[in-house]
This record gives structure tokens, sequence and C-alpha cells, in this order.
């Protein structure tokens, strides 16, 4: 196999000042996000470049034989998809080295240039926590117990000394924390023991925001002071979601009614759950620059918007057709969604295909993450929203 094509710089040859990354209009007015270096990065297999293909529980996994990574990298790298995740996208837009798996690194020097902490399969809350919920998870990190721990393990490490306080406040503030999604994993498994109800997921959404806001308390008290938190995705979307969960039975087309969200075919009870926690998201973040003023910007990352725009209007955004807009592009799971409840046919085992108009043309890659194409749009609306080019440039 040939070795892996270096990874090109989406703006190489611009100064690493060229993006400054500024405010839309919310309450955060106008202040940019300072300068750089590197990227700190949280979250779960949306986020996750490497990590789970390392961790014993997940080592293995469907995500590390091809045709993952088929696009860009031309082998699995262990990205939950054909090609880069959002993560890569933005540290190429703000010309910031790759950040290395934290469970690929072996000494401060692999960490420099950044870290990756998210794990496929991660949760936001601590698995025992959710197992008193009821809720079984199936891979031993979560945000609440692990990531944060490891990001104090690396910055100790590049300080060189562990009680260099002073040391360490200074690298944090040179980074660019971004937490990636996280609770899609609590809530699917939450929905998974609800048979499809949703209440017992709705449950989690305050836990889920505690854990998210004091992870970014804990880095902004560590001195980051670049910090975006991405949203949740439009659960009702997903392909495995739709396949998983069918209208209840009994009644045909009027058991539907109200099950699916007319526009874009997505279960509407699922959408209100992600909605929920996006907004409770957003008011924990207002509370968290409210608390710590002038100390850290902190954006909201919306990944909702874009994904639920492109369901709705495939073509206008570069996608396929309508039709196959809720279908995995990998796998053997027939129509509707090429997706099968018992899991048979996943994408990279015996039985699945790529889709024929390929990765480019699909938004879900394998029913549960996206196309490198979809990220590419996730991407482009974060910097959209959070950035502006300098004018000077
Ligand atoms: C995550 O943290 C929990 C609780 O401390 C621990 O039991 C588990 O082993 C950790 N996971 C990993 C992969 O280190
Ligand atoms: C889900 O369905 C199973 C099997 O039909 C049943 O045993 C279980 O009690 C149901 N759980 C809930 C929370 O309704």
């Amino acid at each position: 196999m040939a070795p892996p094509p270096p990874l090109p710089r989406l703006l190489a040859g611009l100064a690493l000042g060229v993006l400054l990354v500024a405010v839309a209009a919310d309450d955060e007015g106008r202040r940019r996000l300072p300068r750089c270096s590197r990227v700190f990065s949280f979250g779960d297999s949306l986020t996750d470049t490497g990590n789970a293909a390392i961790l014993p529980a997940t080592a293995g996994g469907p995500f590390t034989r091809p045709p993952y990574g088929m696009t860009y990298f031309r082998r699995p790298t262990g990205r939950a998809s054909d090609g880069r995740l959002v993560v890569d996208f933005l540290a190429e837009a703000l010309g910031l080295p790759e950040p290395t798996p934290y469970l690929a690194g072996k000494a401060a020097a692999d960490f420099r240039r950044g870290a990756n902490f998210a794990v496929g399969g991660a949760t936001a809350l601590d698995p025992a926590f959710l197992r008193g919920r009821g809720v079984t998870s199936f891979v031993p990190v979560s945000l609440a117990s692990n990531e944060t721990r490891w990001f104090h393990d690396v910055l100790r490490q590049l300080a060189a000394a562990a009680d260099d306080e002073h040391a360490q406040r200074t690298i944090a503030a040179s980074s660019l924390f971004y937490f990636g999604e996280i609770g899609f994993n609590d809530y699917s498994f939450a929905l998974s023991a609800g048979n499809g109800t949703v209440d017992a997921a709705a449950s989690l959404v305050p836990d889920i925001i505690g854990v998210i806001r004091s992870s970014v308390a804990d880095v902004i008290a560590a001195g980051a002071r670049a910090v975006v938190v991405a949203g949740m995705i439009p659960i009702g979307c997903e392909p495995e979601m739709l396949a998983l969960f069918p209208p209840p039975s009994g009644g045909g087309a009027t058991a539907a009614g109200g099950y699916y969200d007319p526009a874009s075919g997505c279960i509407a009870r699922f959408n209100d759950l992600a909605e929920l926690h996006n907004r409770e998201l957003q008011r924990a973040l207002r509370e968290l620059r409210r608390a710590h003023p002038g100390a850290a910007v902190v954006r909201y990352a919306d990944l909702y918007g874009p994904v639920s725009a492109a369901v709705a209007s495939p073509r206008k955004y570069g996608f396929g057709r309508r039709s196959s807009a809720l279908a995995a592009c990998c796998g053997g799971g027939g129509e509707p969604y090429n997706f099968n409840a018992n899991f048979t046919g996943f994408c990279g085992t015996a039985g699945s295909t790529v889709c024929a108009g390929g990765p480019s043309a699909s938004i879900s890659w394998d029913g549960i993450h996206y196309t490198e194409a979809t990220n590419r749009l996730v991407a482009h609306a974060i910097l959209t929203s959070t950035t502006v080019r300098d004018p000077k440039s």
C-alpha cells in the first residue's frame, strides 16, 4: 500500500494570522478568537482521528477497514468517515497542525502540535452513571471521566514540570479547544433502552449539558482563551435511527402521523431532543461567558443547522437525489435507508458496498457518521459563522 499522502493545508502559504476568528452577531459582540498554534479536541467518533482504533475495546472495528478513508487518505485511519472530519477541516483552514490522537502519543514531543482526546463510542456521562439510569454504554471512555483528565496529563507533560502552572497556562492560552459533538451516544443508548421513547433520553439532557459545561469551565480555568463547542446533530435524520425505530406498528399510515417530520422524513421527536440539547447548551455557554468575562472567547458551533438544511435540500448543497438523503452510502441494508436494524452488512463488513454515486453525493457515510462532503459543509458553516478574514490580508 502506498504511503499516506501528506496532509495538504487548505490555505497553505497564507500567514497564520490571515484567518482571524471573530464573532457573528450574538452576545459576544465582535471579539476575536486569539491566534492559536495547536488544537486540543474532545468528543466521540465524529471527532476521533485514531483513538478508537487503538483502544482495546474498539480496536479492529469496521471503521479500521476499507472502504473507510477511501476518499482522502486512501486507507483506513481510524476516522469514521470516507475522508476528513470537521476537526481536520478546521485545523487545515486555520493553518494549525493535525492534533495527535491521544492514545497514539508516547512522549511530550508527540503532543507539541496538539492532541485529540475524542474516542469513537465515547459518552458524555460516565458509564457507571449511565448504568444507574438503566443505560448501557459499550466503550469505557467519557468526557466526564477521561477526556479532560487526559488533557491535564498532556498539559503537564508539555510543561515539562508538573507543578509549572505558568508554563501550563501559556500552552493552554495559545491553543484552540474544539469540543466536538458529545452526547449522541448517551442519547442513542437511552433511546434503545427505552425502545424509542424519548423520556429516558430527554431526562439526561441536564446531566449531559452539565458535563460539557464543567469540561469547558475546566479548560478555561487551565488558561484556555479560545473555545469552540459543537452542538448536537439532527438525531432523527440518522439512517441508523430511522432503521432501528420504525413508527409504532398497528395503525398503518395514521400511526406514522407526526412520527416523521413531513418536510425531511426525519423522526420528529428525536430531532426535538437534539434541539432541546442545543438550546440548553447555548444557554450554558452564555452563562459561562458571563461567569468568565474577558477570560476566553467561547463559541457555539452549529452542526444541526447545516446538516438539516442539506437533508431538506440535498441538491442545493451539492448532494444527490432527495430520495437518498436519508440513506447510508456505505452499507448493505437495502431500501430505504441502506441500514439493517440488526447491523448486518454494516459498512466495512462483508455484504456492504459503496453507493453508486460515490460518497460525495451522500450525506451519511455509514448510517451513523457523515461523509467527508458533509463534514466539509459543516466545517465551512462553522468557519463562516465564527470567523472573518482579516481585512488587511
Ligand atoms: C476512564 O475512566 C474510568 C473511571 O476512572 C476508568 O475506569 C477507565 O478505565 C478509563 N478509561 C480508559 C480508557 O482509560
Ligand atoms: C422494550 O421492549 C422490550 C421487549 O419488547 C420489553 O421487554 C421492555 O420492557 C421494553 N422497555 C421499555 C422501557 O419499554
